[in-house]
């Protein structure tokens, strides 16, 4: 049986990438994509999701536009990373459909409550709009199988020393996702830092056929931009991560830890503070993914993008 999830995002290059991942994966079903403010504005996110699924010929799974700010906080965004556009690169038509006339949050609630099985959540943005959701809902946390999520780090940040962008967006958020008692699955800096993609393999993967891998050549010839100047040999495929584990979690190692989230340091503001040593004795909630076969992962997205090629993916 097919595993029913919600991506929940804000394309950006990599989260575009691990949608496409998720959307042609034969163990995966996209019940829902919501998006939230993030790399860029929410308005942004929400027409990049919807270009993104009409480009790659997929009509059938509902978009629905959530937060536009943190649950306290203003929003920050990542232009520097992701383009004015928030999907600068290529060249992508504008949405063939609508977006879902409900919120992110009145369309988890109806795809959470009407599943006759729980539901996995694939957050890899901001994690506002899920913790929006266990505000609202806390009844439907029973209905929520995981949270494989993509943020934080056991070491280090890269939007500040000590924080990973889609924590450090919104902590408070955060906070409440961590402390919910769902099981976690996070993809932090630890893992995406080994997850690169080098040119050589971009360059195999616009040669490997079809439109849509070509596209996804284009978004990582910006994508690697700013990862080169900031000094990294190939470009972190942050969010495809969070989806790879739910297909082949044997491309993984992890390990189950307590995590907390700081919401009030001077310079730890939105760090995941990972207990690797278990000495707060708190409850595991985690599982933190700390390594990758990154050819394996690679491999994964080129056969994820070829079978949009050979046509075998539900439009
Ligand atoms: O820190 C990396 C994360 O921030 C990724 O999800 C990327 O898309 C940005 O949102
Ligand atoms: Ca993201």
């Amino acid at each position: 049986m097919k595993k029913p999830i919600i991506m929940d995002c804000d394309p950006g290059h990599d989260d575009a990438i691990a949608l496409l991942m998720a959307l042609a994966n034969e163990r995966l079903e996209v019940r829902a994509v919501t998006t939230v403010g993030g790399n860029q504005t929410s308005a942004k996110t929400l027409i990049n999701a919807m270009k993104v699924l009409s480009f790659a010929g997929i009509h059938h799974v509902p978009v629905a536009a959530g937060a536009s700010k943190p649950l306290v906080r203003d929003l920050e965004i990542a232009p520097e990373v992701h383009g004015d556009s928030g999907l600068d690169g290529p060249e992508l038509p504008e949405p063939a459909f609508s977006a879902s006339p409900l919120s992110a949050l009145e369309l988890m609630e109806k795809v959470i409550s009407e599943s006759q099985v729980p539901i996995t959540l694939v957050p890899t943005g901001p994690l506002t709009n899920i913790a929006r959701l266990l505000i609202a809902a806390p009844h439907l946390k029973q209905k929520i199988e995981r949270i494989s999520l993509m943020g934080g780090s056991a070491v280090g940040g890269n939007w500040t020393p000590a924080a990973e962008f889609n924590i450090m967006v919104d902590p408070e958020a955060a906070e409440i996702v961590f402390e919910s008692g769902i099981p976690i699955t996070m993809c932090g800096l630890d893992v995406t830092h080994k997850a690169q993609i080098f040119n050589s393999e971009i360059e195999e993967i616009r040669q490997q056929g079809g439109k849509v891998a070509v596209m996804v050549a284009e978004l990582l010839d910006f994508f690697a931009k700013f990862h080169q100047e900031m000094g990294f040999e190939g470009s972190p495929l942050h969010d495809p991560c969070a989806v790879a584990w739910l297909i082949k979690p044997e491309l993984f190692i992890s390990q189950n830890l307590h995590v907390d989230i700081e919401t009030c340091g001077e310079y730890t503001d939105g760090a995941t503070v990972v207990d690797i040593h278990g000495i707060t004795g708190k409850e595991k909630q985690v599982d933190v993914v700390f390594d990758i076969d990154r050819e394996g992962f690679i491999q994964l997205l080129k056969d994820s993008l070829q079978c949009y090629h050979q046509g075998e993916v539900r439009s």
